[in-house]
């Protein structure tokens, strides 16, 4: 969950790395700090507790000069978050810094074995030991690169790591263990970068070699050279980076997540771009293998995702069971390897993932390896662990997702999620030609739908500025538009913290109703489709319980006027990509609210981007 950012070359490594460390801000925000190797070849560390903000003003006051340096930003896991907790961490002599995202489990055992051995701790973290067993196996070897994987070898759990020496000042080592987030090494001209996530290093270079498990890398600012734990040698491949560095920045708007909200008619054309052949009405999704025969032989899908992906996969239920007639089950990562699932090789298994690196959802795609399935993920994040586990892969083509809440990426899960659908439904033989002419047109107006939602920013103001007080919101919706609820309520908890429920709207008679009083605004999706009356029905029970109702409907819906307290109008689409639509007014609706309360809405308190922690 932490940020990692390490240079080598001839530019100031102090300024590289806390610039990568701003943009990989989102990761973490408990403390950060800094360590570089100063002209004298001594090792200078500056530390700071709160947001980077902190540890710039710090570094003003008390400035660090050298060309190969490494950094953190950090969210907490063992330790409170602290100066003297925050990374990079040291040994005793200060001659070793070590960065580390993950967690050391049995830190405690390695760290009674240093402290027997004499070696001091100054910190509460799990990080520390790993400066203290490079020293302890600087003592048998004069290789940095020899005593770190020696060390590497004793961790257990997932890690990625970045070690730097003054004892070997033109080095450093960076490493992956498991699944505790990338390790991706950025490739320049005389220069070298190390870093957590691709955004960190992407205005320096696209040229970039992701670890994996099990794997470390010598990097020197001409080059690096990759091996395994054991020492073997690995060719590791170049990747080209698409995303362009103007798109990782925040431009002229307030907060990215309002950049990516209103990106999202771009995105979603991204995401459709070159994927569709309009002449042959089909689907081209180069990065899944299998033929009308494998497809065919497939008898249930499941999805497994986290969070905002997890509801996206909620409405990928209707699209796979509605468009390729096969039963899918959808489960969250963290539940899915805890109760032996029914799967096997005839299963279909997709995990949704933005990042590509959250950690329960890796689980869940080795749970499905094991037991047979095929696997397919869809993943924003170029080079992630995600996309080069699975056999088939659909990149979300939605460009670098910084704030914390998930907006862009949902909206364009659920094309992929579409896209995928149709396919296999046209591999299996159950959409006709004529079928996938309406299914294909109707994503081809989606774009110019999603631009038409995003003209409306003062209504949504002006409902934020009625409601921000509030200190409850039911969400209700149907059918497809059951998980766009859910992700309203979960936008609008994360960004605000203000206390959201989702419900399905049949269900709300079953107990929620006992909740609606005048003080609970309750935000009902009731668009023009086979549910709209059910909808209006459940509108009309809580107006007549006092409740105020905020109704996203279809344009030129007067009757539900009559009805709801507040409309907020969207284009009529089909049903089928309704949430596309349906789930940006909430976006905005949470978004503006947040930014009413004063709310820190990239960095919200206790979270972060990719949770690569169980
Ligand atoms: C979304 O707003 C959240 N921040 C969170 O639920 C997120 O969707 C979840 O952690 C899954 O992340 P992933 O898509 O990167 O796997």
């Amino acid at each position: 969950m932490c940020g990692i950012v390490g240079y080598i070359g001839d530019k100031s490594a102090c300024e590289v790395v806390v610039e990568g460390l701003h943009r990989l801000e989102y990761r973490g925000y408990d403390s950060a700090g800094v360590a570089v190797i100063n002209g004298g070849g001594r090792i200078d560390v500056r530390r700071e507790v709160g947001k980077l903000a902190r540890l710039r003003e710090l570094l003003e006051k008390s400035p660090v000069d050298g060309h190969i340096g490494i950094g953190h930003t950090r969210w907490a896991t063992h330790g409170r978050p602290s100066a003297y907790n925050a990374h990079p961490h040291t040994d005793c002599s200060g001659e070793i810094v070590v960065v580390h995202n993950g967690i050391v489990e049995n830190f405690l055992d390695l760290r009674r074995e240093l402290e027997t051995k004499g070696h001091v701790f100054r910190s509460e973290t799990d990080t520390e030991v790993i400066a203290h067993l490079v020293e302890e196996y600087m003592k048998g070897t004069d290789s940095l690169e020899e005593a770190t994987r020696q060390a590497l070898n004793r961790l257990q759990g997932a890690h990625g790591i970045v070690v730097m020496s003054s004892r070997e000042p033109d080095r450093l080592i960076a490493a992956r263990i498991g699944n505790a987030g990338g390790v991706t090494i950025g490739l320049g001209d005389g220069e070298m970068f190390v870093a957590s996530d691709i955004p960190a290093i992407l205005e320096h270079t696209r040229q970039m070699v992701f670890l994996e498990s099990r794997e470390m890398a010598v990097v020197t600012r001409n080059g690096f050279r990759a091996t395994t734990l054991d020492g073997d040698p690995l060719e590791k491949e170049v990747h080209t980076i698409p995303w362009d560095p103007v798109s990782a920045a925040k431009g002229t708007y307030r907060h990215f997540m309002e950049k990516e909200i209103y990106e999202q008619a771009r995105s979603v054309t991204d995401t459709i771009r070159g994927r569709v052949d309009f002449q042959k009405d089909e689907v081209i999704l180069d990065g899944i293998p299998w033929a009308a025969e494998d497809a065919r032989a497939f008898n249930r899908m499941v999805i497994v995702a986290c969070g905002t992906s997890a509801y996206a996969g909620q409405i990928g239920k209707f699209l796979f069971e509605n468009l390729a007639r096969i039963p899918v089950e959808v489960d969250y990562g963290s539940e899915f390897r805890y109760r032996d699932p029914l799967i096997d090789k005839r299963s279909l298994v997709l995990a949704i993932t933005q990042s590509g690196e959250t950690v329960d959802t890796l689980a869940a795609m080795e749970e499905a390896r094991n037991k047979g399935a095929r696997l397919v993920s869809i993943v924003n994040v170029v080079g992630s662990q995600a996309s080069r586990v699975a056999d088939g892969l659909i990149y979300m083509q939605a460009g670098p997702e910084i704030g914390v809440a998930s907006t862009k990426a949902f909206t364009a899960s659920l094309v992929d999620e579409y896209l995928l659908a149709v396919h296999l439904g046209t591999l299996r033989g159950v959409l006709s030609r004529g079928r996938r002419r309406e299914l294909l047109h109707g994503l081809s107006l989606l774009p110019n739908l999603v631009g038409k939602v995003l003209e409306q920013s003062a209504l949504y103001e002006d409902l934020a500025a009625r409601f921000y007080r509030h200190s409850n919101f039911l969400y209700l919706g149907r059918g497809i538009n059951y998980p766009v609820a859910l992700e309203g309520a979960l936008k609008l908890k994360e960004i605000s913290y203000i206390h959201a429920e989702g419900y399905p709207a049949g269900e709300m008679k079953h107990g929620p109703i006992a909740l609606i009083d005048e003080n609970m605004p309750v935000v009902a999706i009731a668009l023009h489709d086979h549910v709209y009356e059910k909808m209006v029905s459940q509108v009309e029970q809580v107006k007549s319980r006092g409740g105020i109702v905020i109704a996203v409907a279809t344009e030129g819906d007067d009757f539900i006027r009559t009805k709801a307290d507040y409309v907020i109008e969207v284009p009529e689409v089909p049903y089928l990509l309704s949430p596309v639509v349906s789930v940006i007014p909430l976006q905005l609706l949470a978004y503006y609210i947040a930014v009413r309360r004063g709310a820190d809405v990239d960095q919200p308190r206790n979270l972060a981007k990719s949770v690569t922690v169980e």
